[in-house]
């Protein structure tokens, strides 16, 4: 039998997980942290991208706010295609099903949420996802998000896999300039006090 990629795997692992409904991790709305950085955004004409958007609440919130320039990335289709049916106006060509790491585009912003802890923890898989943010984004982008301010345990099988400030600006900031990166005070309650909001510019190297 042929060998999987490592796309393939992830791809069977993911649409899975949508498939049997054990996606923990879906909020069922907008993440509030995002919507009210969204809300001061005043220019509507960026373009936007959420890698590992799943359910793609804020892609929504976004496009039902005017924001037309906004590309929703996954590997595994179910969620695009769900994404799709609540959302019949949102253009079919801003769906991507595809691997972040093998995606090619330039964006204004993008944007973070349970993604980066989707991954199992290798450091290497953690600095590549850094750069890759970095080339995806126009000189002067920004990647804005929520990570998880959690302990990362040795235990492979249990996402969201965590790290802390401290690791995290070891990964990203050679490619970004920090211009926050702090608790938020505004998650669901849930996830208070175990997430940092962070907004990171692209550093030219
Ligand atoms: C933990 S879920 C988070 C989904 C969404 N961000 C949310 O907060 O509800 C991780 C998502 O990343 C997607 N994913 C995992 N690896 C990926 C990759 N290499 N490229 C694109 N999407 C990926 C999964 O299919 C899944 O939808």
């Amino acid at each position: 039998m042929a060998r999987l990629s490592i796309s393939e795997r992830e791809k069977q692992y993911w649409s899975q997980r949508y498939i049997e409904n054990r996606t923990c991790w879906d909020l069922g709305e907008s993440s509030r942290p995002l919507v009210d950085y969204i809300d001061q955004l005043e220019d509507k004409s960026i373009k936007i991208l959420i890698p590992g958007a799943g359910n793609a609440f804020e892609a929504e919130y976004l496009f039902n706010n005017g924001f037309k320039n906004v590309f929703v990335l996954d590997i595994a289709p179910e969620p695009l295609i769900l994404f799709s049916q609540r959302n019949p106006n949102f253009p079919k060509t801003q769906l991507i099903e595809g691997d972040f790491f093998e995606h090619v585009n330039l964006y204004d912003l993008i944007i973070e949420q349970t993604f980066f802890c989707s991954f199992p923890p290798k450091i290497e898989t953690r600095k590549r996802y850094a750069k890759k943010m970095n080339t995806l984004l126009q000189s002067n982008g920004k990647l804005v998000g929520l990570w998880f301010n959690i302990p990362l345990k040795g235990d492979l099988e249990k996402r969201p896999f965590g790290g802390d400030k401290k690791e995290y600006l070891s990964y990203l900031s050679p490619w970004f300039n920090v211009k926050t990166f702090e608790n938020a005070y505004n998650s669901v309650e849930s996830r208070l006090g175990k997430e940092l909001f962070g907004v990171f510019e692209k550093k030219h190297r």
